[in-house]
């Protein structure tokens, strides 16, 4: 596999995004594609079989574009798929996500930590093996947030709405003293601005699109597979309405470029 090949970026929608920005910014040479599985959002409320199926149709596709290293820049897909495209690909680079627990538990200052993530990344086995391995003393209170990936989708990012919905998510963990909020789904990180206006600043915000930029480093440098750039512009697709992620890449990533039906 040539190192200068793209690497491949998926998510359920846009929220990856937020990840493919923290890759971009710490590995300048490499070439990415992206798939957003718009058409099939929210993964929050579906099946992990629905999702497994989706991630395997999804990776084919990346991998059938010259991709030398997938990333899930998804919690949700993750939980649900990553061990089976683990198992299909033994010898590909792959990077997966799940919300920063340890950072959180470290970070804490109250002992309490509040998680905001999707219904399928809270109920799965993943995330309850995930506290039980570094929660330790800290006291973890999960938040589900259905209808935030729809608003991200949307680019509304401070309407109204949204910022009613993600008061209502927030303000039971703040209630409870929760001094640290993990964003455990790739959306929210774009909610940022509007989560800050509704925090005090004592709270800190913690997600793993940094993190996950660096295991693709580490991974890469560990297979030569690091490239020498310059790095090709991201090709986009969507398998829901591609002029509507046209539309909402300049206010996600400032980024003005085509994006292709999936
Ligand atoms: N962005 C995804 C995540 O990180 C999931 C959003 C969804 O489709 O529900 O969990």
């Amino acid at each position: 596999m040539a190192s200068n090949a793209p690497v491949g970026v998926f998510d359920s929608g846009v929220g990856g995004l937020s990840v493919l920005r923290e890759i971009r910014q710490l590995l300048p040479h490499e070439s990415l594609l992206y798939v957003a599985d718009s058409g099939h959002v929210p993964y929050g409320e579906k099946s992990a079989e629905y999702i497994r199926e989706r991630s395997r149709t999804i990776a084919e596709f990346l991998l059938g574009q010259g991709a030398k290293a997938l990333v899930l820049a998804c919690n949700t897909a993750t939980v649900a798929a990553v061990a089976e495209l683990r198992e299909r690909y033994p010898t590909l680079p792959l990077v997966g996500m799940e919300p920063a627990v340890k950072p959180a538990a470290a970070a804490t200052r109250s002992g309490l930590v509040g998680v905001l993530a999707t219904t399928g990344t809270l109920k799965s086995a993943k995330f309850a093996a995930l506290l039980d391995r570094f929660a330790g003393d800290v006291r973890v209170i999960t938040q589900p947030c259905p209808g935030l990936v729809e608003c991200v989708e949307a680019g509304e990012l401070d309407s109204a709405a949204t910022r009613e919905l993600l008061r209502g998510y927030v303000e039971p963990l703040l209630a409870e003293g929760c001094d640290t909020l993990i964003l455990g789904c790739t959306h929210y990180p774009f909610l940022k601005p509007l989560l800050r206006e509704l925090v005090p600043a004592s709270v800190s915000l913690i997600d793993t699109g940094a993190a996950v930029a660096r295991q693709l480093q580490r991974l890469l440098e560990r297979e030569q597979l690091l490239a020498d750039g310059p790095a090709e512009p991201t090709r986009y697709w969507s398998s829901g309405e591609p002029e509507r992620m046209r539309r909402v890449l300049p206010l996600l990533l400032g980024d003005e470029a085509e994006v292709r039906a999936f």
